[in-house]
């Protein structure tokens, strides 16, 4: 039977993740996610590139003739987008490319800005579970004005829906308005966007898209001097707890690589392997336990020179994020005992991890393949 309502996902308070947290915090209280959070079991996943070729360039309108001169100045736009049903929401992938420039906001919050159209900028965002206010200034500097963006729901079971800027995006024919960005702002009396151009026989063209993280702030660990050069042959394991009790961390984007394999776990789940020093995998988190999040590596080296290397993004609640790279604050162990993936696995006896280089070190070099945004 195919029913017309769709009902909203059942939400709860609850916060589904690393199980109790409050002696890691010490003293300090817990923030608590005010928002509703998805239920269930958090589902890792592949991070599925954008595909900025379906998407549309569009702009205000104010010159009828496509691809045609716009006057200078910030325009709005923007876009309430409502989860599939019985889908959950988490965190939200943007790529978006500007003729000239943009900022990105989320229900109301300003995610970051960008500027140019030959390269995609990548955002990630907090997002409401049911539906989320996505707005875009669009800031035009001479001659012609256009923007275009993707943007990938993740839901909390693992799977991402794909929406793309086009004549369904609400627009003004003039100054962007105070205030356009915010959800208590009503666009009921704005216009429908206009089409400049797609992708592919533009003035724009095809963006580029950006790599999903970099690695060049990340360096190469391991547990022994030396490793660049020879290494036993063996598993050893590392870990990196975020405990965090001021900021509410919802999602997570890892990019991964060893020499020469590894099998990442995040809060005891695994997530994901790879078995290739020349190429780096990267990984959708959609659900993270609020403040307290462990990153855990099983890292084998058949021979030679033994490494890992990784970049961690994380988004929070209040729209900021932060950035983890492999380094010697990681703790590490020769062995890889049973449950060391676990929040609660006591690692306080392990070493710290010994820092075999900075990204670009011989003999892995700096052309590692990173997956585009
Ligand atoms: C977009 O790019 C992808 C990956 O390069 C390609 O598979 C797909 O056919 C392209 N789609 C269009 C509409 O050009
Ligand atoms: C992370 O936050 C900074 C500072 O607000 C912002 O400039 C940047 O675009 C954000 N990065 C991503 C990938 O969202
Ligand atoms: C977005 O759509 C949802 C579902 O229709 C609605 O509840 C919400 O008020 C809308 N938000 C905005 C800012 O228009």
């Amino acid at each position: 039977m195919k029913t017309s309502a769709c009902f909203v996902p059942l939400i709860t308070a609850v916060l589904i993740g690393a199980g109790p947290n409050k002696q890691m915090c010490g003293d300090t209280a817990d923030v608590t996610d005010t928002n509703p959070t998805c239920k269930g079991k958090m589902v890792p996943s592949a991070f599925e590139p954008a595909f900025l070729n379906i998407s549309k360039y569009i702009w205000t309108g104010e010159n009828t003739v496509p691809e045609a001169n716009n006057p200078v100045g910030t325009r709005a736009f923007r876009k309430n987008i409502t989860s599939a049903c019985g889908k959950c929401a988490t965190c939200a992938t943007i790529v978006v490319a500007a003729d000239d420039s943009s900022t990105v906001y989320v229900n109301g919050v300003a995610i970051g800005s960008g500027a140019g159209w030959t390269t995609g900028q990548v955002y990630f965002a907090p997002l409401n579970p049911s539906s989320n206010l996505f707005a875009i200034a669009g800031v035009n500097n001479v001659a012609r004005a256009a923007l275009m963006a993707t943007i990938n729901i993740h839901y909390s079971d693992g799977t991402h829906e794909t929406f793309i800027t086009d004549e369904s995006w609400k627009t003004v024919r003039g100054a962007a308005p105070q205030g356009f960005q915010l959800p208590a702002t009503s666009d009921s009396t704005w216009t429908f966007a206009m089409l400049q151009g797609f992708p592919q026989n533009s003035f724009w063209g095809n963006p580029a898209l950006p790599p999903v993280l970099p690695l060049a702030q990340s360096k190469w660990i391991w547990t022994s001097a030396n490793a660049a050069t020879t290494a036993p042959a063996a598993s050893n394991a590392f870990r990196k707890t975020i405990d965090d009790c001021t900021k509410v961390a919802v999602c997570a984007t890892v990019l991964i690589s060893a020499d020469n394999h590894y099998k990442l776990y995040v809060n005891g789940q695994a997530v994901g392997s790879g078995d290739s020093f020349g190429r780096a995998e990267a990984y959708s988190i959609p659900k993270l336990h609020p403040t307290l999040n462990t990153f855990a590596i099983d890292a084998k080296n058949d021979e030679g020179p033994a490494g890992v290397i990784a970049t961690i993004h994380i988004t929070y609640r209040d729209g900021t994020n932060q950035t983890i790279a492999t380094d010697g604050s990681w703790k590490a162990s020769q062995t890889v005992p049973n449950g060391f993936q676990e929040t609660f696995f006591d690692d306080s006896d392990w070493v710290t991890a010994t820092v075999v280089g900075n990204y670009g070190i011989a003999p892995w070099g700096s052309a590692v393949a990173i997956p585009p945004a």
